[in-house]
């Protein structure tokens, strides 16, 4: 009886969100968070709840025959696995591009526009991680099933800013009335940030922003000029204050985009969340990091009850669990 109920509910929700059509969502590409309206973030985060809390027979069939391209020409762990078990949790199929494009046709010399119009012959979504800014929209414009971006470049990884924002909510004191969020890291590469960021803004979350980075890793212009627009308070410093944030947001220095190999050397491990620092932060901070860390938080942090950041990967499978079933 009880699976029946949730399965009732879990179709409403779904319902909802076609229905509204402030889903921007159903049938179509996730490219962008800049495409999603606030009712959708909910949406989808009140679906993502609903899969967390339901019995798995409620929804294993609700992708059953659908299939998923998981097409990755990036290294990834928790993207690619949380996609793929979020297809397969649903009873639907994927096909794994994900150990290498240097078995794929790729390889050959294949460009990605034929690569994506294959994977169409042979799937209903196509998920992408590619290397450049923009190639999830030169897919999108391509295929004629939606694509999601799984990552482009130093661009947006939308997805993952879906479920950092989902994981604030959820791990957040919802009485404090000021919360500040300390972003630290690589913000100029840093695709989560960028997601992040603008789901801030687009959100209208009352938050403070303490964006913290070296002086060459800052924030672009262009993210800048968002949160000016959207009366986001916030500061740039290269300090990091521990007293003060409610939430950090730790990043990797991204390594990969790096074309001067002395200058990521000279600020890949300038800011550590350690056993020290944990003393001199709030009782109740939280601590997050997309992952995978390199030296951004050392391991002994992880057993503090404040770090966030495997609950916050586990969030990715019932965010892309609710996006594939919304838009599927
Ligand atoms: C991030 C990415 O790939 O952008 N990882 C992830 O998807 N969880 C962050 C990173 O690689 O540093």
């Amino acid at each position: 009886m009880k699976v029946e109920v949730e399965e009732i509910k879990i179709k409403e929700i779904l319902k909802g969100l076609k229905d509204t059509s402030l889903a921007t969502i159903g049938g179509s590409d996730v490219v962008s968070v800049s495409q999603f309206s606030k009712e959708t973030i909910d949406g989808i985060f009140q679906l993502a709840k609903a899969l967390r809390s339901a019995d798995p027979d409620s929804y294993r069939k609700l992708l059953r025959n659908k299939t998923m391209s998981a097409l990755f020409f990036e290294p990834s762990t928790r993207t690619s696995a949380s996609f793929i078990a979020a297809m397969s949790k649903l009873g639907g199929n994927v096909i794994p591009i994900t150990q290498g494009v240097q078995f794929s046709s790729v390889s050959k010399g294949e460009n990605l526009e034929d690569t994506i119009k294959t994977l169409e012959c042979y799937s209903d979504v196509i998920v992408l991680r590619h290397p450049e800014i923009g190639s999830a929209d030169i897919a999108a414009n391509v295929a004629d099933i939606p694509v999601i971006n799984a990552g482009d470049g130093a661009g947006q990884h939308p997805t993952q800013g879906l479920l950092d924002l989902f994981t604030i909510f959820d791990e957040m004191d919802h009485s404090k009335e000021h919360i500040t969020i300390s972003i630290i890291g690589d913000l100029r590469f840093g695709r989560t940030v960028h997601s992040l960021v603008k789901l801030i803004c687009l959100y209208g979350l009352k938050v403070k922003l303490l964006l913290v980075s070296p002086e060459v890793l800052r924030l672009p212009a262009k993210l800048l000029d968002e949160l000016k627009n959207h009366n986001v308070p916030y500061g740039e410093t290269s300090f990091l204050n521990l007293t003060e944030p409610d939430i950090f947001y730790m990043t990797r220095v991204q390594q990969e985009r790096f074309t001067e190999i002395a200058e990521y050397e000279r600020n890949k491990d300038v800011y550590q969340i350690n056993l020290d620092s944990l003393g001199h932060m709030k009782k109740d901070a939280i601590i997050m990091h997309p992952l995978p860390r390199v030296y951004e938080i050392s391991p002994e942090v992880d057993s503090d009850p404040r770090a966030a950041y495997f609950r916050q990967a586990k969030n990715g499978l019932w965010i892309r669990m609710a996006l594939l079933a919304a838009i599927l």
